[in-house]
Order: structure tokens, then sequence, then C-alpha cells
């Protein structure tokens, strides 16, 4: 892997990103990059830039990003290894790819460890995981079919035993273990695991559960056989039902994948989490025609199934969205009215743009003329993202039906082109711009280094998606070296960050206030809980050293959370 790493890292410094962009792109210099019209959707802008100084290129209409090797993928459809190898050749450097042997060796210890956690759930100290999962409805045999386990409480318990077989490191790259500044130790601790399983049913990577508290799950990083945004939960088993239906039922959760599979819903597969992404949608474009989306009914359900609207559209596939109570997702509603609740609401779901075009209305008000103008806004952007002709004619004939105009005449509106606001700032992702936005900017851009923050943020004060470009940054990488350790779907936000148009009149200010509005009371407290929860485990295998370090920083935390009381109480007055 060091090899292929470093080879990677070679083929960036050679090639000229603008160079190869520009065979599919027509680019125009833009202070110190470049600027043209985005090939991944109808852009006429131009929202699409390139930097030849980080290496990075990001498109501000539709969001998609990356480096030099994630472009020709993209666009060429290619795997990683074979963008990478024709860069390589180009470049005339080589592109070693680790031998079959040595992949075959880390599924071996992948599987080994799913054994693992397995055993664990049958042990007698996976009392609290079997009476968990039996309280969902999971039983037995559900936890051998979908390849449930167990990992114990305690720091080095898959550690101890899996080092018998194998190296330290090579658990370390699996992302079994985590190798940190107080030593190396299990990543998954007192949690109920989900054994994710590559295309053809190996175990490639795990997902946790915690009993409760913060993160509520936790998944394998990025490794050799795992990336998040290449992946879809449960696609080994519903391979079978995806070929008969022809269609798909796409879901947020695991437990979601199982409750479905469960139900007799043999075609549910799941995104983890909301932020689907191409390469994902790529995978379901081999398989079916139709994608069903059946996100949480939530906010961030709703935001998402917009978004992945979009990419699942681009990739050919048709779109529809099952709508649910508020709150609900697949797994509850089963739970609470059976089977033929989904299969109901998954036959009443509605084409995309009708979705759209509904929450349009949930938002504004469309009686009045202001309601009217702010929806066709809103509707041009969304209209350009979607390439094919057909889809873009019904859903203006949707639109223009909904706010009661003449189709032709909202067919102008959509097409005409977008006048972008000199200040207006970049939307980050459907999130409001919080002052996490701003280091990330200040940090990709390189204006601050990691260590000018370190003292007063750790990667648990970011939001979730975030947090392993923050994780990159804790571990001390930076630049292309960061980029590269990231899944698709950071990597993408980390060229939206590094790319984005903002200045900052004063970068010092601009520091100080993100981490004095980021360091909040809500993140005060999570951090308290979570080192309050740890300072027990460190007595019960008497880590002193640990113990110690945890106390401090806990009263270092505590005395933060007295002055910050101050200051807002002052603030508030
Ligand atoms: N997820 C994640 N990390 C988190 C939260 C969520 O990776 N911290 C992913 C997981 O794949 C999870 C999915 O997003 O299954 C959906 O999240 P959520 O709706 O919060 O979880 P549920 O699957 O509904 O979880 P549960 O039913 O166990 O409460
Ligand atoms: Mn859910």
């Amino acid at each position: 892997m060091a090899n292929t790493r470093m080879d990677v890292r070679a083929i960036k410094e050679k090639i000229d990103i603008v160079a190869v962009i520009s065979r599919y792109v027509s680019l125009v210099k833009s202070g110190s990059g470049y600027k043209g019209r985005c090939p991944f959707h109808k852009d006429d802008t131009p929202s699409f830039v390139v930097s030849p100084e980080k290496g990075l290129w990001h498109c501000f209409g539709c969001g998609e990003g990356g480096d030099v090797i994630g472009f020709l993928m993209k666009i060429e459809n290619l795997s990683f290894i074979d963008a990478a190898r024709q860069l390589a050749a180009e470049a005339g450097v080589a592109f070693r790819v680790r031998e079959d042997g040595a992949r075959e060796r880390m599924r071996e210890i992948l599987a080994d460890a799913a054994s693992y956690f397995a055993a664990n759930l049958r042990s007698p100290a996976g009392q609290r995981a079997r009476q968990y999962l039996r309280n969902r409805g999971y039983d037995e045999g559900v936890w051998d079919r979908f390849g449930l386990g167990f990992a114990l409480p305690g720091w080095e318990n898959l550690k101890r035993e899996l080092s018998k077989r194998y190296k330290v490191e090579e658990l370390v790259e699996l992302g079994l273990l985590v190798a940190g500044k107080e030593g190396i130790y299990d990543r998954f601790r007192d949690r109920t695991i989900f054994t994710i399983f590559d295309l053809s049913g190996r175990p490639i990577a795990f997902g946790g559960r915690a009993f409760a508290g913060e993160p509520k799950y936790l998944n394998s990083p990025k490794t050799p056989l795992f990336d998040k945004g290449r992946i879809l939960y449960g696609l080994s088993w519903a391979r079978e039902g995806l070929s008969e239906e022809k269609r798909a039922i796409l879901v947020e959760g695991y437990t979601d994948v199982l409750t479905l599979h469960r139900a007799g819903l043999t075609n549910a597969v799941g995104s983890m989490g909301t932020s689907l992404t191409r390469g994902q949608a790529e995978l379901l474009a081999r398989f079916v025609e139709e994608v069903v989306i059946a996100y949480d009914r939530d906010a961030a359900g709703g935001a998402a199934a917009l978004r992945g609207m979009r990419i699942l559209g681009n990739s050919g596939l048709s779109v529809r969205v099952a709508l649910f109570a508020e709150g609900d997702d697949p797994d509850s509603l089963v739970r609470r009215d059976g089977s033929e609740a989904i299969r109901a609401a998954v036959d009443a779901a509605v084409p995309f743009y009708r979705f759209y075009v509904e929450s349009l209305n949930e938002k504004l008000d469309l009686t009045t003329v202001t309601g009217k103008e702010r929806a066709l806004v809103e509707a041009r952007e969304f209209a350009s993202g979607i390439q094919s002709l057909p889809l873009r004619q019904e859903f203006t004939r949707e639109l223009a039906d909904l706010l009661d105009l003449p189709v032709e005449g909202v067919s102008r509106e959509l097409s005409r082109r977008r006048r972008p606001g000199r200040e207006e700032r970049p939307v980050a992702e459907g999130r409001k711009w919080e002052p996490e936005e701003d280091l990330l900017v200040l940090l990709l851009r390189g204006d601050i280094r990691w260590e000018r923050v370190a003292g007063r943020v750790s990667p648990d004060h970011f939001s979730e998606e975030n947090r392993p470009i923050a994780e990159g940054f804790a571990a001390g990488l930076e630049g292309s070296a960061l980029i590269d350790g990231l899944d698709e779907e950071s990597a993408r936000r980390a060229s939206f960050y590094a790319l984005a148009p903002i200045e900052f009149s004063d970068v010092d200010r601009a520091v100080n206030d993100a981490l004095a509005r980021l360091v909040k009371l809500p993140a005060i407290e999570r951090r308290l809980a979570e080192i309050d929860a740890e300072i027990g485990a460190c007595e019960e295998r008497g880590d002193l050293e640990r113990w110690n370090e945890l106390t401090r920083e806990k009263i270092a935390l505590l005395t933060e959370k007295l002055a910050r009381r101050r200051g807002d109480g002052e603030e508030e007055a």
C-alpha cells in the first residue's frame, strides 16, 4: 500500500491537472486558477473551477469535485485503479497496485474479524447486545444471515485476539485498530456490529452501533478494501431481488435494509447515511432501471432525497420518492404497521420532480407573486441539474401547473442564464454555513495550519460530514496527502472548501470568531460525557496514564464552560 500511495502522489505531482481537464472542458484563466462550464451538469454560469496549485477541481453548481484522478474516474467512468494507471502511463511514472495475494490476505483478516465479532455476540459478554437485537426484532437467524456481531467493551480485545495471527500494522490499515497518540487500540468498542459485505458477499468493513451516546454509528474508515462512497450496504443480498424487479429501494440505514429484507423486500440497499455519491449511483445503475428513494422522513432525509434524485437521475435511472409520516423511517414503519405498509408506500412513491415541486409548495407561499418568483429562481438551479430532456419537460409541466403559469413561460424562465451575485456565498451541500465551514476553508487553503486550532478544537467539534477531513488534519496530514486519505464524498467536500470563493478581510479575526462559536456549550457537554465514559473504562482497566490525561482535559473543559456561561449571559443581557 505504501507503494501505491507513493505512486499516486508521484502521478499527481507529474500530471498537469489543467491539461487533463482541458481535454474535456474549455478553461479560461481566472485569478490563480481556471474556470469553465461543468461537464457533469448543464452549466451556463460557469461554475467549474480548477486550481493547479492545489491540484483540485470543484463545481459550485452541482457540487462535484476532487483531484485529477477523481476527475478522470467520473468523466470516463473508470475505476480508481484504471484512472490512476492511465495517468501514470501518461506521466511516465510507475503505478504499482498491490498484487492479488495481498488483497486476498486482507479479505481473510476481515473475515476473521467478522467471525470474532459474531462469536462475541454469543459469548456471556454479549448478553446486552443479544438483548438489544432481540428488542429490535432480530433473532439468532438474522445474526447469521446478515453478519451481526458485537465488539466487546475495553480497548484491546480485538487487538489481542487478531494480533496472534496478523501484524498490528495490517489491522490498522484495515481500520480495525486505531493508531492514536496513546497507542494502538480497538476502533470498535462496546458496539453492536453490522458487517458490510462486498458484491460477492465477503466482509470488507464494519459499522458499529452504540447502545447510547454519540456517535450513534461508527464505521470503518477508507481502506484498500472499502470506500463508503463506492459501496451499498446489502447489495450482495439484494442482487437477485434487484435483477428480478429491475428496481431498487434505497434506504439510509443498516437497520432499514435488514428490516426490509426480512419483510420480503429483497431489493433494498442502503446508502449508509444521507449523502449518496455518484459512485453509489453508478453501482446501482448496473443492476436496475429504477430507484425508489425511501429515506427518513425528517429534514435531513428530505434534503438528501433531493440531492440523491439528481445524482441518480444523471446516472440514467428513473427515480421516485416514497413518503412516510414525519419522523418515520422504513424500519420504524414496518415494525409498527407491518410489511404491507412499506409495500404500499413504495408503490405510492411519486416521481422525483413531483417530490421536488411538492417541497417547493411546502416551503413557499405559491399563491403570492413573490412566492412564485422565488420558486422559479430555486427551480432554475434544480432544473440545471437535470440532464435528460424529457425529464426536464415533465418537470417544467409539473411546475407550471403548480404555479398556475403557462408552460412556455416557465420553460423560458428555467433556461434563462443565472446571473451570479458577486458576494454570494456558496451553499455548503444543504448545510447552513457554520463556523466550522470558515475553519475548513482556512485550513484547506493553507491560510492556517491545524496547530493553530488544535488546542481549542478536536474533530469531535465538527459535524459528521466534515469530521473525516478534520480527522485528517488532526492526524498531521495536509494538502494532497490529506485528500488521498479521504473517501470520495469527503474529498468532494474538501475540494469545495479549498476552492470556495470567499474573502476573509482579516484571517486572524475569522479564526478567532469561528473558534469562539465552534467551541460552544453543546460540544463541551458532549465531550464531557464522552470523557466521563472513558474515565470509567480507564478505572476498570487501571490505565492511570490515560486517566490523568482525561481528568486534565475535563478540568479544562469545566473551566471553559464556566467562562463561556458568563460570556453568554453578558451577550444575551
Ligand atoms: N450513519 C453513520 N454514522 C452516524 C449516523 C448514521 O454512518 N453517526 C449511517 C448508518 O449507516 C446509519 C444510517 O446512516 O444506519 C442512518 O442513520 P440514522 O437514521 O441515524 O440511523 P438508523 O439506521 O435509523 O439507526 P437506528 O434505527 O439504529 O436508530
Ligand atoms: Mn433512520
